[in-house]
């Protein structure tokens, strides 16, 4: 019987040693993205590329067509419920201001007061006859 249960306590030494190493922190160096990826200084930009270049390119973000605060709220949302983004809510609102901020609408880019720089362009086309 006692040994059994040193049998028992020496499965159970050895469980807990891998689950240790499950805990231990592993550190991934991505590879560099290209130029285009690059997203645009500002508050909270640490905090998007930790969060965000985990699972893909922040070209998705520059790429994107200009959203309103509402709808960039909803993508991280979305990323965090569909996709299982590990993101508190802390962050994720820090993120989605930054989003609103630097990748808005012309009206959410001049509430952070940088005038509607970003905007696209109005394109007039004139067509030979
Ligand atoms: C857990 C993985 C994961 C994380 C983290 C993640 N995404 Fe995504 N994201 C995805 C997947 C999967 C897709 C869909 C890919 C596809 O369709 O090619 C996607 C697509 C997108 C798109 C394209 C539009 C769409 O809705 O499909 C945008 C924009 C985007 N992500 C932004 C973000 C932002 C901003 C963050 C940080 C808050 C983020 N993602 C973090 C997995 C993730």
């Amino acid at each position: 019987m006692s040994n059994c249960l040193g049998q028992i306590i020496g499965y159970l030494a050895v469980l807990g040693s891998a689950t240790a190493c499950f805990a231990q922190m592993t550190s991934i160096e991505l590879p560099r993205d290209h130029p285009f990826s690059q997203i645009k200084a500002g508050a909270g930009d640490e905090v998007v590329v930790r969060s965000c270049a985990i699972c893909h390119s922040t070209d998705y973000i520059v790429g994107q067509p200009h959203l309103d605060a509402q709808r960039w709220n909803a993508e991280v949302q979305k990323m965090i419920k569909t996709y299982g983004a590990a993101i508190n809510d802390t962050d994720a609102k820090i993120i989605a201001d930054y989003l609103a901020k630097n990748y808005g609408t012309v009206a959410e880019s001049q509430k952070s007061g940088n005038c509607g720089r970003d905007a696209l362009p109005t394109v007039k086309l004139a067509f030979a006859d």
